[in-house]
Parts: structure tokens; C-alpha cells; sequence
């Protein structure tokens, strides 16, 4: 396939799973439309910190220091040093986000948090997501990280609508945190897209490629909507599926 016909795909592709990534800002701005206790706001942010972090048996974050730690010892050898400075590159904005969710918690709690009390809060729908990634990989090797990557931050919705919000400390602490995530998940999501035109060549990949980003997608979704203790329900989330939402032209800013 062609590299124009492939951008062509994945901007397609992109356009196609955008329903539900705006349905992720109308999850978080339902919940914010109102005036939220602080108390409110601690249990999504602890979950948030929670999926910055992944404080479990085999996250994905505990994952690539220990692969830093061994890779390491085979630099130049094993380990490819572009390879390697992606993966730090990866590991400081993903540490750097749990850090400034973790900030937002101790100032509203007055404590500091601990790993294990985060652990708690993987919710089931986020449990579902991983189970889902971590099987398409298993299935699709590279086809499916770069799906994963693809769907990663779910553009970028719940820190666009996060900076949004003002008017008390709490709000003013959590829109700081959240827009300075949001830049660097746009930039994820975009490497995403160009891992995927790198990724799928034939027109049986491209068909895959949109049949996971379309399942993780819709699954993120879920797990956003538990996450803001279920502000949509099931009949809305079906018309989302079917792309009964406008979406925000500022996906435009992901095509390739
Ligand atoms: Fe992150
Ligand atoms: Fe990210």
C-alpha cells in the first residue's frame, strides 16, 4: 500500500473512532457540569492516578523500568539506544502525570497517598481494558500496540474538558494538572496514528486495525464513564456507537 493511501487509512481510521473519544469529553463534562465536593473529586482522580502509575502485578509502567534495568547491561548489544531513549522518554511523561494527580490528591487530603491504597482503585471496566489490550498484543503483535497507542488518551478528553474548570482551589489545582497532561496525550495519540500507517500494509490489516481501535475505544469509553461514576447510560452509549455525537474539531489537530 501506498504511503498516501495509508495516511488516507489512518486518518480515516481516526475520523471513524472519534465518536467515542468525544463521548469521553461528554462523560467528563457531564460530570463536571456540576459543582463537585472535593471529596467527589477524589475518587476519579485517585483512579486516574491509579492508570498513571499501574501500582500492580505487571503493570505496564513497572514493566518498562525493570526492561530499562536490564536493557541497561545490553546497551549497544541487545539494546537498541534509540529504542532505549524512547522508553525513558515514555516512562518520565507517564511518571510526570501520576505525580501531578498525586499532588492534586495529598492537597485535598492533607495526607500523602500510598501505592497500596491507589491499588484499590482499578475499577472493572479499566480491568477489562487492559485484559483487552493486553490480548490483542498477545494475538496481533505489532498491529495491536499500535492500535493501543492509537487509542491512547482517548484524545486527550478528560484533560481538554479538566482545563476547562475553575472557580474554587480544587478546580484551579486539577485544571493546572490536566492541561499539562493534555499536550503531551495529543502527541501520544499522534504518534499512534503513525505507528499504525507504519504498522498495517494490506487491506486485511487496515480491516483488524479498525475492529480493535473500534473494541478498545468503545471500551475506554466504558471504563471513563465508571470512572465518573456512570454519568451516561447504556442507551446513550449505544447512540455514541453509532456516531449520534458531533465531535470537536480539535481531533483534526491528530491526522496525518
Ligand atoms: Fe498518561
Ligand atoms: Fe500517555
Amino acid at each position: 500500500m501506498h504511503i498516501d493511501e495509508a495516511r488516507q487509512r489512518g486518518n480515516d481510521l481516526l475520523r471513524y473512532a472519534s465518536r467515542w473519544w468525544a463521548g469521553e469529553a461528554e462523560v467528563v463534562h457531564t460530570f463536571f457540569s456540576r459543582t463537585r465536593t472535593p471529596g467527589e473529586h477524589l475518587r476519579w482522580l485517585r483512579m486516574q492516578a491509579f492508570k498513571e502509575l499501574q501500582p500492580k502485578p505487571e503493570g505496564l509502567i513497572e514493566r518498562l523500568v525493570l526492561q530499562l534495568k536490564d536493557g541497561f547491561y545490553t546497551l549497544e548489544e541487545k539494546t537498541n539506544r534509540t529504542e532505549y531513549l524512547e522508553t525513558i522518554d515514555f516512562l518520565l511523561e507517564e511518571f510526570r502525570h501520576y505525580v501531578l494527580f498525586a499532588d492534586v490528591i495529598d492537597a485535598i487530603t492533607g495526607s500523602k497517598l500510598t501505592t497500596e491504597e491507589l491499588a484499590g482503585y482499578e475499577v472493572p471496566e479499566e480491568t477489562r481494558l487492559a485484559a483487552m489490550r493486553r490480548d490483542y498484543i498477545q494475538k496481533h503483535g505489532q498491529l495491536a500496540r499500535a492500535a493501543s497507542s492509537f487509542c491512547e488518551g482517548g484524545g486527550a478528553s478528560l484533560f481538554y474538558e479538566g482545563m476547562q474548570i475553575s472557580g474554587d482551589p480544587v478546580s484551579d489545582s486539577i485544571a493546572a494538572a490536566c492541561r499539562s497532561v493534555y499536550e503531551d496525550e495529543m502527541d501520544h495519540a499522534h504518534h499512534g496514528v503513525e505507528m499504525m500507517v507504519q504498522a498495517a500494509s494490506t487491506e486485511e490489516d487496515w480491516k483488524l486495525a479498525e475492529e480493535m481501535v473500534a473494541a478498545i475505544s468503545r471500551q475506554r469509553l466504558r471504563m471513563r464513564n465508571q470512572q465518573f461514576g456512570f454519568p451516561l447510560g447504556e442507551a446513550r452509549l449505544a447512540e455514541i456507537a453509532e456516531g449520534k455525537i458531533e465531535v470537536p474539531a480539535r481531533f483534526q489537530a491528530l491526522l496525518v
